[in-house]
């Protein structure tokens, strides 16, 4: 594995799920610092020793991503043991399938839960981190996880699309404002991607059939595709890439 992030302070969010772990993984085997936060304090003390024993300096620290004080302590953390911050990885998400629809049967506190998780918890770590980043600019980066949802939409899941369809345009915003001052910010829109978050569709071949279908690659993603992504995203390979929405879907179509 190449050393393109050796000595980069990051902080990964959802980083014991499946896209964030496996980011964080490579973030750690590529050489970086990676401060990492999730719901459960036991799986990112895990995570916390799996990374160490990459060879990485990991720390990490148990938050609801929608709550402030709970992110500005993580923020707080990540800063004081790297003394600093050049990525942040905002990747914390939720699907509800059973609870997410079409406007005529959503239910207000579904919609405000999915926007409080996808949408809001991106403001607050980019609200809290943000002096960081600018402090190790030029070539500090926020890296957002949108969705192919967020251009394109979802027939089903209105709160989810609208909720990762928003970070398009607060992406695009944060490239603006702090490009000038050498920090970068794009998003990343994953396909079908194996994890928990798809399980139900992933277990079930005539739910998954469809977007498998619609996927030029005929296949789901695994994890570690979107890391490598990131991973090039994160390093000084991607000095010129700013204010993107980059998909990473094997050629899903919708
Ligand atoms: N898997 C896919 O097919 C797919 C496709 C497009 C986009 N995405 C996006 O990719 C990102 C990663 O998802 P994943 O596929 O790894 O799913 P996942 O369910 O494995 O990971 C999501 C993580 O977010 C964490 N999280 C949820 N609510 C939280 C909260 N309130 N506070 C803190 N952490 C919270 C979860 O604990 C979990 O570890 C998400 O933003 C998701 O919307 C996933």
């Amino acid at each position: 594995m190449s050393a393109r992030l050796r000595g980069r302070r990051c902080l990964v969010t959802g980083a014991t799920g499946g896209q964030g772990a496996a980011v964080s993984r490579r973030f750690a085997s590529e050489g970086a610092r990676v401060a990492v936060t999730d719901l459960s304090q036991q799986d990112v003390d895990a995570l916390v020793l799996e990374l160490q024993a990459l060879g990485g300096e990991a720390v990490g620290l148990r938050a609801d991503c929608r709550d402030e004080e709970e992110v500005a302590a993580v923020v707080e953390l990540a800063t004081s043991a790297f003394g600093g911050l050049d990525v942040l990885y905002n990747n914390a998400g939720v699907l509800l399938p059973d609870q997410d629809g079409p406007v005529e049967t959503l239910e207000r506190s579904v919609w405000d839960e999915v926007l409080a998780v996808n949408t809001t918890s991106v403001f607050l770590f980019c609200k809290h981190a943000v002096k960081h980043l600018l402090a190790s600019a030029p070539g500090s980066v926020i890296l957002n996880v949108g969705s192919v949802a967020s251009y394109a939409g979802d027939a089903e899941y209105h709160a989810y699309a609208a909720s990762k369809s928003a970070l398009i345009g607060y992406t695009a915003s944060l490239a603006q404002r702090y490009g000038p001052a050498g920090l970068r910010a794009n998003l990343i829109c994953p396909g079908f991607v194996e994890t928990a978050m798809v399980s139900q569709w992933i277990d079930d071949v005539h739910a998954s059939a469809p977007i498998l279908n619609a996927t030029a690659l005929r296949r789901i993603g695994q994890p570690e595709e979107i890391a490598a992504y990131a991973a090039f995203l994160a390093s000084a390979e991607a000095s010129f890439v700013t204010g993107s929405v980059v998909t990473v879907h094997g050629g899903l179509v919708k």
